[in-house]
């Protein structure tokens, strides 16, 4: 029986999906398998090799002789895996990363999630409830406000944050429509609480500290997901969204970073600005309480990637990100998505999903993968390829897909 309500957004949404994923899987351009890498050549199940312009970790750490060594002691010491939630027993590593992220992000708490989806369930119900003394409610809840933009993370929570507070949407391209959100909260004496990313996951960067700035003037709260800004720059790796706020997590700022991208761990986290909203969410967020802990291996290698944000080593590779960033650019006339923004990610527009496909299938065969979406991804009917570039890649690899794109 088909039970899926016809009115739904996501029966909509699933109703207008053609099958061009499916195509791209079959025809080897996306979904594929690896049987192992060096750098930023991948070893395909079919035996061939290939560039690719598709995984995140922008700096290359995750395959660090620190971070793969720590992995092997932690391996040692405890196993794989020390099953428990995490709030009745952990490693004691998962302090020292708590405390390490704590020197990256001077003065803030912060409290290590197993994802950044898990961040986002944890920490907004409680927000929103008003338990987090440090972040006070009005009595008559808050107004979730997010950008329409803003990662599917938090779009997809919605009917969890509704059991707290009404939700409605902006675009944080069109300020008008924050004041329209922001004014109803003020008119029906709500907290108003903005959701946005830091630098979106396909797009550019957010105008955080505009946003800061409204938000404040109506007592609320900005909430940033800067999964894909953390590590690539700012002192000590803090990320896009804390240069962008002059260096520091203003008190009406909530930040949730990814540690599973340039970071080269995996996990996300949230930084607090009293220890005691930390203990809270240790004790009661929802992943906390009712999901495992960290993985070890994961903890030890995050907790090795910390160090090496202190110690200087990452200053070293965000300057060769942004080198490579910059070759890119030049090596395509800055005529891409996101040409001169500071950020790793660039897009290639195509009219319709037949020519991202056909363009997909010309860079594969000259052996270069990239990410190729199409709707709900991207308008209907349009497509994108996805780059992501990292300070690991070469100069003649950054080149040569240039030279392909071209022909293309
Ligand atoms: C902006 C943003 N937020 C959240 C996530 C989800 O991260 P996680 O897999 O850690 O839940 C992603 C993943 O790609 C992302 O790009």
């Amino acid at each position: 029986m088909n039970n899926v309500l016809p009115t739904s957004r996501i029966a909509r949404r699933s109703a207008a999906t053609t099958d061009m994923y499916d195509r791209a899987v079959t025809a080897g351009l996306t979904g594929h398998t690896i049987t192992g890498r060096s750098g930023k050549t991948v070893r395909l199940s079919d035996g061939s090799e290939c560039v690719e312009f598709v995984s995140c970790s922008y700096l290359g750490l995750e395959d660090h002789p620190r971070l793969v060594q720590a992995v092997r002691t932690a391996l040692a010491t405890y196993g794989t895996h020390f099953s428990s939630s995490r709030n009745s027993m952990q490693p004691t590593e998962i302090n020292e990363l708590e405390e390490l992220l704590g020197e990256i992000y001077p003065g803030m708490t912060s409290v290590v999630f197993n994802s950044v989806s898990s961040a986002h369930l944890g920490v907004l119900p409680l927000l929103g409830a008003g338990v987090l003394p440090g972040y006070p409610m009005s009595a008559d809840g808050p107004l979730f406000i997010i950008d329409r933009t803003a990662h599917a993370s938090m779009q997809a929570i919605r009917g969890v944050l509704e059991q707290v507070g009404p939700v409605t949407r902006f675009r944080s391209d069109a300020p008008e429509t924050l004041t329209d959100a922001l004014n109803r909260a003020t008119a029906e004496r709500r907290t108003p609480v903005v959701l946005v990313d830091g630098i979106g996951s396909m797009g550019g960067l957010i105008d955080v500290g505009s946003l800061r700035a409204a938000v404040a003037e109506h007592r609320g709260y900005l909430y940033i997901d800067d999964a894909h800004g953390i590590s690539i720059t700012g002192r000590h790796g803090a990320g896009y969204a804390v240069e962008a706020l002059d260096g520091r997590v203003p008190p009406e700022v909530l930040l949730v970073g990814s540690l599973s991208k340039a970071f080269g761990g995996s996990g996300g986290f949230v930084l607090t600005h009293s220890a005691e909203d930390a203990t809270i969410l240790r004790r009661e967020a929802n992943p906390m309480v009712f999901g495992h802990s960290n993985m070890i291996t994961h903890v030890v290698a995050n907790a090795e990637s910390a160090r090496m944000h202190l110690d200087g080593t990452v200053a070293t590779l965000q300057a060769a990100l942004w080198a490579n960033v910059e070759l890119f650019d030049q090596s395509h006339d800055r005529k891409l998505v996101n040409a001169g923004v500071r950020s790793p990610i660039r897009g290639l527009e195509m009219p319709s999903e037949e020519a991202a496909f056909s363009s997909a299938v010309r860079l594969r065969e000259a052996g270069v993968l990239c990410f190729p979406v199409f709707y709900p991804v991207v308008a209907k009917g349009t497509g994108l390829l996805r780059f992501a570039i990292s300070a690991s890649h070469t100069p003649d690899q950054i080149e040569s897909i240039a030279r392909h794109l071209t022909t293309v």
